[in-house]
């Protein structure tokens, strides 16, 4: 215990405290030489990558490179499974706040049970039908990693491996490559992959995906990052307002395999062609929302499918994207038991929601959806882009 001070003892402490005022207060002033005491942006004026060890995995190691853009939003990539760990962005008082859910270490990631927070997922996004499809007459089974049916590209996915880095010249693009071998996780040929993160001037990560194979195969690639725009403040999304430019949606059965239909939106709890509260309707739908709506843009070209505005933070952001497809997944499998969450915070159901640009879940057995088979000298290619700014 510490002991009692006397009157006397008193005396020679504020003595020994009025001497040391003029530094006390010079640095709270100051925050130490490099601390920020506020949580604003740091105006750079220019961009920057730095990097950070990030842990050790089969014997490579892992690594969290952050890029800084001029006007101080930053992202945070690691090459395990191409993940965006951080992802600050202003909200309308110029605070600073991390928008995605993640995990404090590699450790967190490497959990089984981690919900693909912030990765690249592939050869195969969302669900293939029992865990099978036909190339030329050929079966080629997979995974059944989920109720019967592939979720994900498997076991191991593009999230759980590590890809090689490289810094682009610029300093505001990360190039990911990865070499997925004929007949990993079942899929046949061998897949060059390339995800290029770009930070972009006006507050975007544009993501640029390519791919070349050697035998035909499908190919689904997308970015599976858990937004909530409060940056932490709302432990769920139900007062995000959502708006999808889109008509129509794939319905899905039990086990959210896509029953083959093109729905309309129209009248029903999936309309998002003009703004609305996620919680407006979401327990009209069982489970809640995880569907791909069939977006109205025509062709592949490079458009404004989404927005979703959290009215406290004024924080809004805008997804662009040259897919057809976009799952709009609410968080529905968050329970809050997750561990080794970003300041131990706890995630629960609908604590975030991802905006998945990709084709249509199941194409492979579906003929009637875009078509999702790569051929060998083909180029797939795919860009999306998640754009922030406040209102
Ligand atoms: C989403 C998918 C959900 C769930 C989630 C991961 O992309 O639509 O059904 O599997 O990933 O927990």
């Amino acid at each position: 215990m510490a002991p009692i001070p006397t009157t006397d003892n008193k005396r020679v402490i504020m003595n020994k405290l009025i001497l040391l005022a003029p530094f006390i207060l010079l640095l709270s002033c100051s925050g130490g030489k490099n601390a920020k005491t506020d949580n604003k942006a740091e105006i750079t004026g220019k961009y920057s990558i730095t990097e950070m060890a990030f842990g050790m995995l089969e014997e490579k190691a892992i690594t969290e490179y952050t890029i800084t853009n001029p006007s101080g939003m930053q992202v945070s990539i690691i090459n395990y499974g191409g993940t965006v760990t951080k992802l600050i962005t202003p909200d309308k008082n110029k605070n600073m706040g991390d928008v995605i859910l993640g995990f404090d270490s590699l450790g967190g990631y490497l959990q089984k049970n981690d919900p693909y927070f912030g990765s690249l997922v592939g050869r195969y996004a969302n669900r293939i039908a029992n865990a099978k499809f036909n190339v030329k007459g050929k079966t080629f089974p997979l995974a059944a990693n989920d109720h019967g049916n592939s979720l994900h590209g498997g076991n191991k996915g593009y999230d759980k491996v590590v890809w090689s880095a490289a810094k682009l010249p610029g300093d505001s693009s990360l190039e990911l490559t990865y070499l997925s071998k004929d007949g990993e996780e079942g899929y046949p040929g061998n897949l060059n992959v390339k995800v290029v993160y770009t930070l972009t001037g006006d507050n975007g990560i544009k993501i640029d995906y390519s791919a070349t194979t050697d035998k035909t195969t499908p190919v689904n690639l997308t970015s599976h990052c858990y937004f909530n725009l409060s940056a932490g403040a709302d432990s769920t999304i139900l007062d995000h307002q959502l708006e999808i430019a889109a008509d129509k949606y794939t319905p899905v059965n039990d086990v959210l395999i896509p029953t083959g239909e093109i729905a309309t939106t129209k009248g029903t709890p999936m309309d998002f062609t003009t703004p609305k509260a996620i919680g407006r309707d979401i327990l009209q739908v069982k489970g809640g929302f995880d569907h791909n709506w069939v977006l109205n843009k025509n062709g592949n070209s490079l458009e404004k499918v989404a927005g979703l505005y959290e009215p406290n933070s004024g924080r809004y952001m805008e997804v662009l994207t040259t897919e057809p497809g976009l799952q709009f997944y609410s968080g529905n499998f968050l329970d809050g038991t997750l561990t080794g969450t970003k300041n131990g915070q706890k995630y629960v159901q609908h604590g975030a929601l991802c905006l998945e640009a990709q084709h249509y879940p199941d194409s492979p057995n579906e003929p009637s959806f875009p078509n999702t088979l790569l051929k060998p000298g083909e180029t797939y290619r795919q860009t999306t882009e998640y754009r922030f700014s406040v209102k």
